[in-house]
């Protein structure tokens, strides 16, 4: 009979844990405070969707989360590692979707992506990059260059990036946004494989029907601050009976009646 801690010093990395957790995060700006407290867990496999109004601090979590920013209190541990004292450790098990300046703009797709598998550890021979692009339908634009891509390309291409040395967990600041319904859908389908294959997710969004189609949890913020957390039919089902939920619904409640009645109607920029 082995004891859980005969079982935690084998060579076997523990693989029950949280991919991430995040607790007691704060984050300023001089003295705007941008996250105020913010804690949240995810777990292996799960999709987790972090959802608020413009402002109400995503991007800032994410990038504390990915190592770019120091918080001002808290703690953030990826698969058990402290993050923020061993951020090239907590990082190498991070997907993250780069935006289109974060490339190299004289390179083709086909050498981008050539020279990211190198430097994550996962050369990729000719044969082997061309069959990647077709993977996500960029076959005919090996050759191109990032810039004369479509939004939906681009974004198919990013992913295909961040997700190349098959990260543990995959960061994702609004991807969809911007793209038509149909280069939506098919990155929902990406984002839907990709949990399949057993990986974690952390996407921001303020678009209630992705957070419905992909989302297993939501944690919503606003002004920093976390208002509500749950399954989309959880939030639903906890606020259905709100009043401020009940003035706006039309019919049964959404989960966008639910964003809107707890994050206010004011117009956010
Ligand atoms: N580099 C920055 N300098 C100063 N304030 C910032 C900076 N980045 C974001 N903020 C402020 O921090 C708050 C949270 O921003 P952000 O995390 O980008 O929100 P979201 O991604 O949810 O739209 C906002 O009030 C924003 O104006
Ligand atoms: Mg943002």
């Amino acid at each position: 009979m082995s004891t859980p801690a005969e079982t935690s010093r084998t060579d076997e990395p523990v693989r029950d844990g949280a991919v991430l957790e995040v607790a007691g995060l704060v984050v300023r700006y001089g003295a705007r405070t941008a996250v105020d407290e913010v804690g949240f867990r995810i777990e292996r496999g799960e999709i987790l969707g972090l959802l608020g109004p413009n402002g109400a601090g995503k991007t800032t979590t994410l990038s504390v989360i990915e190592g770019l920013r120091r918080p001002e209190s808290g703690s953030v541990t990826v698969d058990g590692i402290d993050a923020l004292r061993h951020p090239i450790d907590a990082r190498a098990r991070l997907g993250v979707q780069l935006q289109e300046f974060g490339f190299q703009p004289e390179l083709s797709l086909e050498q981008l992506l050539r020279l990211y598998s190198g430097l994550y550890g996962v050369s990729l021979s000719r044969p082997q990059a061309r069959e990647a692009l077709d993977g996500v339908g960029l076959e005919q634009e090996a050759g191109k260059r990032l810039k004369g891509l479509s939004g939906g390309q681009a974004q198919r291409f990013s992913l295909l990036i961040a997700t190349l040395h098959d990260p543990l967990l995959l960061l994702l600041d609004e991807p969809t946004s911007g793209l038509d319904p149909q280069s939506r859908r098919s990155l929902w389908q990406r984002i839907e494989a990709s949990r399949g294959r057993g990986g974690s997710i952390l996407l921001t969004t303020h678009s209630m029907e992705e957070a419905q189609a992909v989302c297993d949890r939501i944690v919503l913020i606003d002004h920093g601050k976390i208002v509500t957390t749950g399954s989309p039919a959880e939030l639903i089902a906890a606020h259905r009976e709100d009043p401020r939920v009940q003035a706006i619904a039309h019919g049964e409640p959404t989960l966008e009646d639910v964003f809107i009645a707890l994050t206010g109607s004011d117009l956010r920029d």
